[in-house]
């Protein structure tokens, strides 16, 4: 579970959130499976919608350019976001997100990593936390506007009833081209780990090379492309 600071700027977030209020919403149940369509109750923006295309292209290339995203998903396929509302009394109770999503045309995508976008900040609802079932523990969260939160496609999860307020998110699933999350999670540290001793040591320092080529490495063993 990752949480990635800043993927929007305030001035992104304002302009999605403009777009967004002009927008026709419509039941987000028509988008459920027939397990998960009993406990969703909020609202969505139709996919094929003008606006909801051009607020997923604002997103995606936010994602593209940002450093501590594609290091810990190395994604293969994204899912155009898609954004969701739950106004007072709505949630989406527990469920487990499907593990196949279809892109376009015949094209399908097995949802290894789920991805929350907070829209809203956290002082503009109560309630709405996303919740989050570990094996140890039960994570809530609720982040700044702007942010995202990654998370395990396979775990349970849900989000909490909104008592005051609206809550407006962006959300969407990635297929990484390293399926395995122990291994995601091995690249991700000695990504991180080298861009550290880069900046200490500099970037043509003969260890900082090495260990850039043992990612390198790593990645070619264990990604499927
Ligand atoms: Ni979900």
């Amino acid at each position: 579970m990752m949480h990635i600071p800043r993927v929007l700027n305030p001035q992104q977030v304002t302009e999605c959130r403009t777009l967004l209020q002009r927008s026709q919403w419509m039941d987000g149940r028509q988008t459920a499976g027939p397990l998960s369509a009993s406990v969703k109750n909020n609202l969505q923006l139709p996919v094929d919608s003008l606006e909801a295309q051009q607020l997923g292209q604002m997103v995606l290339s936010a994602l593209e350019s940002n450093p501590l995203f594609m290091s810990a998903a190395l994604p293969r396929r994204v899912l155009p976001p898609h954004f969701n509302c739950h106004q007072v009394g709505q949630s989406y109770g527990l469920h487990v997100d499907n593990a196949v999503q279809r892109l376009s045309g015949s094209e399908m995508l097995r949802s290894d990593l789920s991805a929350t976008l907070f829209l809203s900040g956290p002082d503009e609802y109560e309630g709405g936390e996303l919740e989050i079932v570990a094996s140890l523990a039960t994570h809530s969260i609720k982040l700044a506007a702007g942010d995202l939160l990654l998370y395990p496609s396979t775990s349970l999860h849900q989000v909490c009833p909104v008592t005051r307020g609206t809550r407006l998110c962006g959300f969407f699933w990635l297929q990484s081209m390293v399926r395995d999350a122990e291994q995601r999670r091995l690249l991700f540290e000695l990504d991180q780990s080298v861009q550290q001793l880069a900046r200490e040591l500099g970037n043509s320092h003969a260890s900082v090379l090495q260990l850039s080529g043992v990612y390198h490495n790593l990645v070619r063993q264990w990604a499927d492309i």
